[in-house]
């Protein structure tokens, strides 16, 4: 690490996530959706995001699109990059969680390594992985934005499912497959899980 010799952290003296949690009247926590491109992340972290507002329950959502056009416009998709990527929105997400904010980040995160890396940068004590795992072959279907027929032609490289290795996880909380769930559906099964973690008593 650079630099780390003059840097005096201050946590110790901020207000904590108790602090934050008493405020808001809630419980933080992450879900880290994970899942290929085009696989409905983004879509369903959305329609939860508003049924939580809906309950007056404080939301951030991280995903791949927004966060690759800012605080990351400098990485691309080579191994090295999305680690870093991730390594980033770890942090940021951890933030957001110490803030006592519901946080959802929807990104392909394509490694358990990858994956692993945001858990012990968040801690596993506040980290739910939701795989969303839709087929490759429905995903390419759909192709949203065209680049699943790039891919195919070459024109993109180290396209995840076609030329970049997805890795299904091993143990998610949660598995959601939007050829067969509704967005509705889906986010019914979420909140199932997570209502009863975010209740403040
Ligand atoms: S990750 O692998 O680093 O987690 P992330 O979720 O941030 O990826 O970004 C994925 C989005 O970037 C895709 O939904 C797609 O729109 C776009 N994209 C552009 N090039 C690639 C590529 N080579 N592989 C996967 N996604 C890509």
């Amino acid at each position: 690490m650079k630099n780390k010799k003059h840097i005096y952290p201050i946590f110790d003296r901020m207000l904590g996530r108790k602090d934050k949690e008493h405020l808001l009247k809630q419980r933080s926590l992450m879900l880290w959706f994970t899942g290929l491109s085009g696989s409905g992340k983004s879509t369903i972290a959305i329609a939860l995001e508003r049924e939580l507002h809906k309950r007056g329950l404080l939301c951030r959502v991280l995903d791949g699109d927004n966060i690759r056009t800012g605080i990351n416009s400098n990485l691309g998709f080579s191994e090295e990059d999305r680690k870093e990527n991730i390594r980033r929105i770890a942090e940021v997400s951890k933030l957001f969680v110490d803030t006592g904010v519901i946080t959802i980040a929807a990104f392909i995160s394509p490694t358990d390594e990858i994956r692993q890396q945001a858990e012990d940068i968040i801690g596993a004590e506040n980290f739910y992985e939701i795989f969303i795992s839709t087929p490759l072959a429905e995903c390419e279907k759909r192709d949203v934005k065209g680049l699943y027929a790039k891919a195919r032609a070459g024109e993109i490289k180290h396209f995840t499912g076609i030329s970049a290795p997805f890795e299904k996880p091993i143990n998610p909380a949660l598995s959601l497959d939007t050829s067969q769930l509704s967005v509705e559906e889906s986010v019914e099964k979420l909140l199932e899980l997570i209502l009863p973690k975010l209740k403040y008593e």
